[in-house]
């Protein structure tokens, strides 16, 4: 076992830690006057702590790709369960980055201001999607693991 398994499953347990605790806090803290108080301090923070998490599942999983000699089987028409279980696996990833690029722009723009119901409704949406591919990915991490070993 590697050291970027290691990385990349810390990073794992932080990015979705991270969305299980504010999809609590979320339906735990529902005043809104405490809201106001709460999520401009919280949100930048939580804001880069996820960043940085997802960048470092990308990067250590390029790398484990690469090192594995998985890459050009990915592109290949290779069908074996174990490439086919880590493309729907990577699809569900840029799944999750899109939504959380969307989830950001909206975030910076209104951190501190009103928002319109429209960016409201974009917004809980990405967190709620963003949290529910979450657990598919790591299903599919699970099930990849199961097979390589
Ligand atoms: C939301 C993002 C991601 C999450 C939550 C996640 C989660 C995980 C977990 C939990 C494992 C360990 C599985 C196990 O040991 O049972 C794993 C392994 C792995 N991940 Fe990810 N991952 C993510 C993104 C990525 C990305 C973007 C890539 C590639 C670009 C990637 C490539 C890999 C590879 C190659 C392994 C090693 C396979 C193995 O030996 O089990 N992951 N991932």
């Amino acid at each position: 076992m590697g050291i970027f398994i290691h990385i990349h499953l810390i990073a794992a347990i932080a990015w979705i830690g991270g969305s299980v605790f504010m999809f609590v806090l979320g339906v735990s803290l529902r005043d809104k006057a405490k809201q106001k108080q709460v999520y401009p301090h919280i949100g930048p923070i939580f804001g880069y702590f996820e960043v940085v998490s997802i960048l470092i599942l990308l990067i250590t999983g390029t790398i484990m790709i690469i090192n594995d000699g998985l890459f050009d089987l990915l592109f290949s028409n290779d069908h074996s369960l174990v490439i086919e279980t880590l493309r729907k696996k990577l699809w569900i990833v840029l799944a999750i980055v899109v939504a959380t690029v969307i989830h950001f722009i909206i975030a910076f723009k209104t951190n501190n201001t009103e928002r319109t119901k429209l960016q409201n409704m974009v917004s809980r949406g990405s967190s709620l999607l963003i949290f529910f591919l979450n657990l598919f990915v790591l299903h599919y991490a699970i099930v990849i693991r199961s097979i390589m070993n």
